[in-house]
């Protein structure tokens, strides 16, 4: 009798395949939290205990009750009706005239991002993203094989100037950038916020040198300012941008309901890839996020939220600047994150792990979301799941190892 060897049965593509090093930190903070309370600027999560729990254990129960359809396949693109209120969402949130048909959805903004991944990239294709941008995105897309090249950002968000001269370079060695991948508002991890000239310039750029563009809005409803920005969709007058929608930061993460607004020629397309992969989106999640559309209470949900993480983004913020004077660090206006700048020599993986082992504070080293390899004295704090009393606790033992 001998054991396969599993290596030899698998697909060369696990060649591209890198093990998630978040996945690894949250793991380890799992550990942890079994042994100890933690104090967590770790995660992408909201607070569960400003999502309404009970208002979804009552939806789910008239659901359940009334709705057959609850516990069967719905169509692989959705509901019809919850499709209909997305496009409904899209012209109240996004300023967008969304078609209905156009509108597919997933299993959270995730699953969008793989199906374009499988549908549109394949190994050799260029794929521009901001340097850093989302790790799962990066993991994702680099499962297909593709070169990843990173453009810097400012305080105002993506540097299109560099944008332009990466896409004019690329075309002088007779290559061409399949996507532009950009989280403008409320960025992971930076937190930045990507300006309106900015924006402009952007999809100036699209046109001009005949690209498309992914426009991730994960963080589109966690807004804690007057913001004189527009989303790139609603500015999309050749219809360039693909739209990467979600409800996880507002209505739950756990929910798994996200959307793709797609050009209409390629709605039937991403249809066939998504079909027979996952049959359709989790359909009780489904059910919850129509209920509380229609009736009108994804506003009030979305500004209790708000509310909460706008006062403890702040006391992070004041917390930052009194703990630990002088570091750099983003101070966003919108999403759920605040980039850290340790001092050159510090190692964001080392602090993160003696602030887990010694201080039981969490945190996410920035390297990650780097295309480059650079960012290595970087850290990802989130500001909207420690409860509000513990948030300058955290930030000062922080300091203390920083120190
Ligand atoms: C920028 C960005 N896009 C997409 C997602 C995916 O979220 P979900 O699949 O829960 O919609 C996240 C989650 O952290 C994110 O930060």
């Amino acid at each position: 009798m001998s054991k396969p060897d599993y290596m030899k049965f698998l697909s060369s593509k696990m060649n591209f395949v890198e093990p998630s090093p978040i996945r690894e930190m949250v793991s380890k903070i799992a550990k942890k939290s079994k042994e100890t309370a933690v104090v967590s600027f770790a995660a992408g999560d909201p607070d569960p205990d400003v999502i309404p729990r009970k208002l979804y254990a009552e939806l789910a129960r008239k659901i359940f009750e009334d709705e057959r359809r609850s516990v069967i396949y719905s169509p692989t693109e959705g509901l019809p009706e919850l499709r209909e209120e997305i496009a409904g969402f899209m012209r109240k949130y996004e300023q967008v005239e969304a078609d209905p048909d156009t509108i597919i959805v997933t299993g959270g903004g995730s699953q969008a991002i793989d199906l374009i991944g499988k549908l549109m990239l394949e190994p050799g294709d260029i794929v521009i993203v901001e340097n850093p941008s989302y790790v799962n995105t990066i993991l994702d897309w680099r499962q297909y094989g593709i070169k990843l090249i990173g453009v810097p950002m400012d305080e105002h968000g993506l540097k299109t100037d560099v944008l332009e001269e990466t896409i004019r370079r690329l075309r002088s060695e007779g290559k061409f950038a399949k996507l532009i991948y950009t989280i403008p508002t409320g960025q992971n991890p930076s937190g930045l916020t990507m300006s309106m000239d900015r924006r402009r310039h952007l999809m100036e750029l699209a046109s001009k040198y005949d690209l498309l563009i992914v426009e991730d809005g994960a963080y589109n409803y966690l807004v804690y300012e007057q913001l004189n920005v527009k989303p790139l969709k609603s500015m999309d007058e050749e219809n360039r941008v693909i739209f990467v929608g979600s409800f996880s930061k507002v209505l739950g993460t756990g929910l798994r309901v996200g959307w793709l607004n797609l050009p209409g020629e390629l709605v039937n397309l991403f249809k066939a890839v998504k079909g027979p992969s996952d049959m359709c989106p989790p359909v009780p999640s489904q059910f919850i996020v129509l209920e509380v559309l229609r009736a009108g209470l994804f506003e009030e949900i979305r500004s209790n939220a708000v509310k909460s993480y706008k006062e403890k983004r702040d006391i992070m913020l004041n917390a930052i600047a009194k703990h630990l004077t002088g570091l750099k660090h983003t101070k966003p206006v919108a999403g759920m994150f605040i980039f850290l700048w340790l001092p050159n020599h510090l190692d964001g993986w080392r602090i993160a792990e003696e602030a887990l082992e010694k201080y039981s504070v969490a945190t996410i080293p920035g390297a990650p979301f780097f295309t480059d390899g650079s960012g290595k004295n970087t850290l990802r704090l989130n500001f909207s799941m420690a409860p509000l009393d513990q948030i300058e606790k955290g930030v000062e033992k922080l300091s203390k190892l920083i120190k």
